[in-house]
């Protein structure tokens, strides 16, 4: 197959490039970065991009929590203006196969239980709770602890911020696009992704890569709240592997198609800093109490329905990717 991957030359598409390649196909890359730089909202690069081209994996788009509402007409216009431009350029040329680069974010808060209430969804969290370290979202029926657990596709979405929304929003033009292009979309909606060439700390980087950075200044990395945040951190070589399998895969035409991607061994963010640390010889991570208003408390993805219908196995074990990160060489400021 002639993949284009958008976004190719960024951390997870230019991992995705390499595992195409490796698997026999021809990726082609539209990413603004690089020489041969184009952009998915301009309408003719993307007529070019998709000359003699079987399917898209979509990779391209603003990422990170972001400034509050300060950049958020940036996020729409690469985002969502970005992918409407894709797609009426593939209804155009006929391509109807798409991957796309979904997020765990689309679902907010994760799925939390209520001993008396069931399964609840807490709103977002108060300062005044923040501020005096209690971090734990409570029942917002009877202010019961919650237990947590594992999302499953059909959760509500309930994005809560900008970047959150505009991942949302792509995946609703999917569907419009597939159904109305009789094309097959497959939204697979990331965990934390990390490993080799993951960007280095900029305020839209994830967790690891600022821990990472930390380390090799020398710093001890700073985790936020308690350390107790729970995630679902996936390598992005198990990543690429999966966006190889869904744009292999026969999805149903017409539609729209969710799987959650992670790892299925959820961590802490502590658990995290201490194993990067560890691999990396020091120093020691500092829990410092500090919090970000946007970030949720845990989250963590049910990734059976992915492994159960299109066979894919994540392969790299969280000590195994940690020890390599630990010693990776980070995106350098020249590439970012
Ligand atoms: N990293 C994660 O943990 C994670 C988690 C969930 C979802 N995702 C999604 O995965 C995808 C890839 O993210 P990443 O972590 O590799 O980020 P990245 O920033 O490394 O890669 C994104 C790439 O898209 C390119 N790009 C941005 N706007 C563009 C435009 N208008 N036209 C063409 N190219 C453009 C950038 O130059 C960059 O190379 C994104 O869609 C992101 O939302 C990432
Ligand atoms: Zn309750």
């Amino acid at each position: 197959m002639r993949v284009l991957v958008t976004g190719g030359a960024g951390f997870i598409g230019s991992h995705v490039v390499e595992a195409l390649a490796g698997d026999g196909h021809e990726p082609v890359v539209l990413d603004v970065r690089g020489p041969a730089g184009g952009d998915v909202r301009n309408p003719e690069a993307v007529r070019r991009a998709l000359r003699g081209v079987d399917a898209v994996c979509h990779q391209a788009a603003m990422v990170g929590l972001g400034d509050g509402v300060a950049d958020a007409a940036e996020y729409v216009s690469r985002n969502d203006l970005g992918t409407a431009v894709l797609l009426a350029g593939m209804a155009e040329a006929g391509v109807r196969r798409l991957v796309l680069a979904g997020s765990m974010v689309v679902y907010g808060e994760g799925r939390y239980e209520c001993a008396v209430h069931g399964v609840v969804r807490p709103g977002p969290r108060a300062v005044s709770d923040l501020d005096a370290g209690r971090f734990e979202p409570v029942c917002p029926r009877c202010g019961r602890a919650l237990l947590p657990g594992l999302v499953g596709e059909d959760a509500p979405a309930d994005p809560r911020n900008v970047y959150a929304t505009t991942k949302l929003a792509q995946e609703h033009l999917a569907a419009a696009w597939a159904r109305s292009a009789g094309g097959s979309a497959v939204s697979l909606r990331y965990h934390n992704v990390y490993g080799p060439r993951m960007p280095r700390d900029t305020p839209y980087a994830g967790v690891a890569s600022f821990f990472r950075s930390a380390l090799a200044r020398g710093e001890a990395p700073r985790v936020f709240e308690d350390g107790g945040q729970r995630r679902d951190f996936v390598h992005v070589r198990d990543v690429a592997a999966a966006n190889v399998t869904a744009l292999a895969a026969d999805a149903a035409p017409g539609v729209l198609t969710v799987y959650n991607t992670g790892s299925g061994e959820p961590h802490t963010v502590g658990e995290m800093a201490r194993s990067l640390a560890a691999a990396h010889g020091g120093p020691e991570p500092v829990v410092a109490g500090e919090y970000r208003l946007g970030d949720v408390r845990h989250i963590t993805a049910d990734s059976g329905r992915l492994r159960a219908e299109l066979g894919w196995t994540p392969r790299v074990s969280f000590e195994e990717g940690i020890r390599e990160f630990a010693h990776a060489e980070p995106r350098t400021a020249a590439d970012a």
